[in-house]
């Protein structure tokens, strides 16, 4: 099956993953203060824009996508987030992975690829696509925002291949990229940690396909091309029983600047300027 006119990863693409500050933000001030009983009532009333004090943007943005996890946003409520990655975000262990404090720009990215289908996935794709870039990355913020859910189970003994790879097979070690326990390193290389073993057995499967084709520079693709199917699994059942991790860039400063670069661009009244 053909997959969308963008090909393969840009090289030259820095591995790291961003939120974008965009233009200005308009947000209904309904949304703020109001818990999240009242706000799954609201949803269906409310996403007319108004305008917010600078001051209450950041909650605005995480807000906004709350309104999205438990509304569905553009995706109509049957495709409400919680109903498959729970309330807490946390994934429901079997195939779901958990949203709940990974790194706001991998999340978005993902949202990105599933919609351009650079990651393709039947359901993923199709909400992803009825999505608009806005509401991608407001849920993103969201769930980048949550607590990462506790550390299920007994934890299993690290598979050598972790640490070590194997030279001769051209496998590297998965540690120098999501860390020595899979809590991710950096913005860039997301935590693998606490997502159930079917899940992270697929994803590798799927590279090694080239289904999923979203990796900067075709890291994992190159990564998992040696692996042995007994490593996925063995790799997959020890991720899963490693204690999730909260991403070090938190949702908080990914919001603040976002929001920063929203006000900077609303003060300017032009595009966002490229220097740092
Ligand atoms: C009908 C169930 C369902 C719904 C509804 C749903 N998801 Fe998913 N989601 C999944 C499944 C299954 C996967 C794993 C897909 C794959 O293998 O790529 C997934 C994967 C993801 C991922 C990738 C996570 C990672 O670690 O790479 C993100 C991000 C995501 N979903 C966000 C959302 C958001 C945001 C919404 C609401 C707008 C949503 N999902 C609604 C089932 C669902
Ligand atoms: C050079 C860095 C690098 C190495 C080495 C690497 N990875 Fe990755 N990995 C990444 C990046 C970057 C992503 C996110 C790609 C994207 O944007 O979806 C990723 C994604 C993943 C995911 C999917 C996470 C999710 O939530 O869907 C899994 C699972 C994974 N890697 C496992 C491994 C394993 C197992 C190894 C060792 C065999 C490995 N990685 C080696 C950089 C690396």
């Amino acid at each position: 099956m053909m997959h969308g006119p963008s090909g393969d990863t840009n090289p030259s693409e820095p591995l790291r993953f961003q939120i974008a500050g965009t233009g200005a933000v308009s947000l209904c001030s309904l949304a703020v203060n109001a818990p999240p009983r009242l706000l799954l009532i609201a949803v269906m009333a409310a996403l007319a824009g108004c305008q917010l004090p600078a001051s209450q943007t950041d909650a605005a943005l995480t807000e906004t996508g709350e309104l999205v996890a438990l509304s569905g946003g553009g995706g109509g409520a049957a495709n409400a987030c919680f109903t498959c990655h729970g309330i807490e975000g946390q994934g429901d262990g079997i195939s779901v992975p958990r949203l709940a404090g990974l790194n706001a720009g991998y999340l978005q990215k993902q949202m990105e690829d599933y919609a351009s289908d650079l990651r393709h996935h039947d359901v993923m794709s199709a909400i992803a696509r009825r999505m608009d870039a806005d509401s991608r990355r407001h849920v993103a913020l969201y769930y980048a925002s949550l607590p990462a859910p506790p550390a299920s189970g007994m934890a299993r003994p690290m598979p050598a291949i972790w640490t070590q790879g194997d030279a001769a097979r051209e496998v590297p070690p998965c540690s120098t990229c999501h860390g020595m326990n899979g809590e991710g390193v950096g913005p860039g290389n997301p935590a693998v940690s606490g997502q159930p073993a079917a899940y992270t057995i697929d994803q590798l499967t799927r590279w090694k396909r080239a289904e999923r084709r979203n990796d900067p520079r075709s890291v994992m693709t190159l990564a998992v091309a040696g692996l042995r199917p007994t490593e996925v699994s063995a790799i997959a059942l020890w991720l899963e029983t490693q204690s999730p991790a909260q991403a070090p860039e938190t949702a908080a400063a990914s919001a603040s600047a976002a929001a920063e670069a929203a006000a900077e661009s609303a003060a300017s009244r032009g595009p966002r300027r490229p220097d740092r």
